[in-house]
């Protein structure tokens, strides 16, 4: 049976279940193709509503039998539920389904990975489990018993029992069915403890597949890191005797916070120095942490709905920033942020995907798991931060764990607990979650007699469903600098509420230079007319890192927009600036080589396209390796002199401190590399004793158009690792010239190893080529075909990751008609595809604005 005929679900018609679950006894006997499931349910009638309709999901299930209160029943079955009469008391439902994890390649359900049985439920997954109401706002507490020839057997809470082929057990925390577990295998476990604060000792199992042991210890600090920082940063204890993570092979996704039992993607838990990046480490580290805060903000306190997916993601996502700032660098975390917002969010927020942090409808839930309801979710969460204050949030924070615990939650129950402890009304900040597309902010100033004034005025454009728009709360954060470098004016917040609207200092003994949206304190779009002298100024005196970064950032943009459309040559306030910020040992080397990175190309793109410019993939592309060249020329000798002084000679770690000097070393190398040919990065990677410093040597020769020999040695060395030749498959694409990638990508979907079933495999490659942007955009529309052949070939077998990567489509509307015709081809050939998943058909309509 195929996915059921696409149906739109609306918050405004959310209603409550008839029922309340009371408890939920599951016995799974496992067999591949046929494992049975056996449940008791016990429902009784929901106070809050009189509706007594009982309809419980349940998909791809075979139904074997049915009770209610032990008296065999004949529901009525569709492809989505089942519905039966059921009484208007309470009552034990009792049901067997028998479902095939084997046969399961979506990844949703109770699936295999190499031999492992695992679950994913969330959003609506547990309905190919079982028979249940399978809505986040039925919580019950659930006892499991596993009956199966595996030596390791896990479910959510403490267990309860175990014996030779079965385990039981039992999660006290009434918890919705999203976060329902189950993991069953050939596993081995790392241990360790973790004391909470009022001295329960928790024991802390990372289980992994025999053989990748060596690849758990940093994932068990970072999760020891996170228990701690969560207790003194949000008083926020740990519930359960044990905490267990597994990691597993095929994930559609990046990680799993059900309760008691993470379950994450291998790439996103094993690391180690030989087999793992810089970046690597520090994004396990935040997922870790990411995953275990939901403990709180997610499991303890859920969502109502999943409308309201932002309630614990945007605030999720808050909270491991906050931790990876305190653990690392927090202006270092601002700019990365920032980066990623302006890369994925932007573009989601202004194109055909445009959608509210929360939203109002959706098709296919799965679709909404988007960088606007994560990450503009928790820039959100930031602004509210900034206007209350820090001892208000936590006030807030605090009040919001004590009033909701157990609960189902709310935008409304969110905003409620700031309004009641700072007495703010925050109906207007509220449209942060109604209201989709990115605020523009035009700034204009005046100066007269000491009296320096902001004009602001903010617009945003149409997005799909909201022709007309209103103003937003925008926490402004500015600083102004006197012509001396001093700063006049420290940082200040601008509470802007109008359309319109204008600040003034006075008593200033000379005209400021404004600092404006310091630490990028709102997720709009500033615009304000600047000269290179100006930029050059704040580049050289800013007092927020973040705006210092951003001036930097301006100067490369303009040039790089101007190379782009043929006029112009590589700023020479730029590279100066550039070169005094380089030689300033004062500065954190991984903020150097920040300064070091220029826009995205996908980036310039947008920015050419915001102008009304239609952007020409290869003349970007061609202004950006312009531009390097322009940086290696300025930069000169200081390269080698800086390539040397930041060189790691202690042993490797993947910390702030070390993997900043290696990737300010890595990016001055790829300069070096412009000038020496690859002689250097040869050398690097001949005696390269880590992941993070082979890689770069490595991507350094093949942008020299060398490296085949040392590819190849790559190859063999690390052709048993998957994560590693996931790399592998990523890098010779990353690095291909535009006229190349689409015949290196193609090339390499014929390789014995491109196993596209798995996801990391599939997103390796095909991110890889859709992140090359003009090599994507190639004009023949090679890239747009090969893409859609693919997109088409995955889709009955995992629509999720299809789905997803229908976004590389979401921007087409920028580019010339002749691109568009060609994409417009794809999607309509993608959309004809007989019997599309409801995940892509969702996407592809969206995206193609039928
Ligand atoms: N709850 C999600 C995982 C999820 C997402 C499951 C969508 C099912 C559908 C998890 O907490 C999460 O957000 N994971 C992120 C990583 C995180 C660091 C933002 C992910 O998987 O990408
Ligand atoms: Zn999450």
């Amino acid at each position: 049976m195929r996915d059921a005929a696409p149906e739109t679900v609306y918050l405004k018609d959310y209603k409550p279940f008839g029922y309340v679950v009371d408890s939920v006894h599951l016995t799974f006997d496992l067999a591949p193709h046929a494992t049975r499931v056996t449940s008791r349910i016990a429902f009784s009638p929901n106070p809050e509503t009189t509706d007594r309709t009982f309809f419980l999901h349940g998909e791809k299930l075979k139904l074997i039998r049915a009770t209610i209160d032990g008296a065999e029943i004949a529901p009525q079955v569709t492809p989505e539920g089942l519905t039966a009469t059921a009484p208007d008391a309470p009552f034990v439902w009792e049901a067997e389904v028998e479902i095939d994890p084997a046969g399961n390649t979506a990844l949703e359900g109770l699936y295999m990975s190499n031999g492992m049985y695992c679950t994913q439920c969330e959003a609506e997954g547990f309905r190919k489990i079982t028979y249940y109401p399978d809505r986040p706002d039925v919580m019950s507490t659930f006892t499991v018993r596993i009956n199966g020839d595996l030596p390791v057997l896990l479910s959510n809470g403490n267990p309860k029992g175990q014996g030779a082929g079965w385990a039981e057990w039992h999660d006290p925390w009434p918890k919705p069915a999203y976060l329902f577990a189950l993991v069953a295998g050939d596993l081995v476990a790392t241990e360790d403890t973790f004391t909470t604060v009022s001295g329960q000792p928790v024991a802390l199992k990372l289980w992994v597949r025999p053989g990748d042991e060596h690849k758990t210890a940093f994932g068990m600090e970072a999760l020891k890191k996170s228990m701690k920082w969560d207790e003194d940063s949000y008083g926020r204890e740990y519930d359960l005797k044990v905490f267990n993570i597994v990691a597993v092979d095929d994930f559609n996704m990046g990680a799993m916070e059900n309760k008691g039992l993470n379950i994450f993607n291998s790439s996103c838990v094993l690391a180690s120095p030989d087999t793992s990046t810089d970046m690597n480490f520090e994004r396990i580290e935040a997922i870790i942490a990411h995953e275990y805060f939901h403990n709180w903000t997610g499991d303890r306190i859920t969502c109502r709905d999943w409308f309201q997916l932002c309630l614990k993601e945007g605030l999720t996502v808050f909270r491991d920033s906050q931790f990876t700032a305190d653990m690392r660098s927090a202006p270092v975390k601002r700019i990365h942020d920032v980066i990623d917002l302006r890369t994925r969010q932007f573009p989601e927020d202004n194109g055909p995907l445009s959608h509210p942090v929360r939203p109002e409808s959706f098709q296919e839930i799965n679709n909404f798991y988007t960088a606007t309801v994560y990450e503009k979710g928790a820039e959100v969460i930031g602004m509210l931060k900034r206007l209350v204050g820090d001892a208000a949030y936590a006030e807030a924070l605090d009040l919001y764990f004590a009033r909701h615990d157990g609960q189902a939650c709310t935008i409304e129950d969110w905003l409620k607990v700031f309004e009641d402890v700072t007495g703010r009304d925050l109906t207007q900040f509220k449209r942060w979650y109604s209201q989709s597309g990115t605020p523009r902010v035009k700034v204009t100033e005046d100066w007269a007699e000491g009296t320096y004034t902001l004009n602001f005025e903010q617009t945003t454009l149409p997005t799909p469903g909201q022709p007309e728009k209103l103003p937003q709360v925008l926490p402004i954060a500015v600083g102004l600098i006197g012509p001396n470098g001093d700063e006049l004016q420290e940082t200040t917040v601008l509470e802007m509420t109008e359309a319109k609207q204008s600040f003034s200092f006075d008593g200033l003994p000379a005209r400021p230079v404004p600092s404006i949206l310091r630490g990028f304190s709102a997720p709009v779009i500033l615009e304000r007319e600047s000269t290179n002298t100006e930029r050059a100024f704040l580049l050289a005196h800013d007092t927020d890192p973040f705006n210092r970064w951003e001036a930097g950032r301006a100067l490369a943009q303009d040039t790089l927009l101007q190379m782009a459309t043929g006029a112009g040559e590589p700023d020479a306030d730029y590279l100066d600036g550039l070169r005094s910020l380089m030689r300033d040992d004062t500065l954190d080397p991984a903020y150097r080589a920040l300064m070091l990175g220029l826009p995205g190309q996908a980036e310039l793109a947008g920015l050419l396209a915001d102008r009304g410019i239609t952007p020409d993939p290869m003349a970007i592309w061609q202004a950006v390796e312009h531009l390097r060249d322009a940086q290696a020329q300025a930069l000169g000798p200081l390269l080698e002199e800086l390539y040397e002084a930041n060189q790691v000679t202690d042993p490797y770690r993947p910390d702030a401190e070390q993997s900043g000097k290696r990737a300010l070393a890595g990016a001055l190398l790829r300069l070096i590399t412009r000038r020496d040919g690859g002689a250097r990065a040869s050398a690097l990677y001949t005696a390269a004793d880590n992941m993070t410093l082979a890689l770069t040597a490595l991507s350094c020769l093949l942008q020299a158009g060398q490296g085949e020999a040392e590819l190849a040695a790559f190859y063999d060395r690390w052709k048993d690792d998957r994560l590693v030749i996931d790399k592998w498959f990523m890098l010779q694409i990353a690095e291909a010239t535009p006229e190349r990638a689409v015949s290196v990508a193609q090339a390499l979907t014929e390789h014995p190893d491109f196993n596209w079933k798995n996801p990391n495999r599939f997103r390796a490659l095909f991110g890889a080529l859709t992140a090359n942007h003009a090599g994507f955009h190639d004009a023949t529309g090679a890239g747009y075909q090969l893409l859609a052949d693919w997109l088409i070939r995955l889709d009955p077998l995992n629509p999720q990751t299809t789905a997803r990567m229908c976004t590389a489509f979401q921007t087409w509307k920028r580019y010339d008609p002749a691109r568009q015709a060609k994409i417009a081809v794809e999607l309509d050939r993608i959309a004809a595809t007989p019997d599309l998943s409801r995940d892509t058909s969702e996407m592809i309509s969206r995206i193609r604005g039928a």
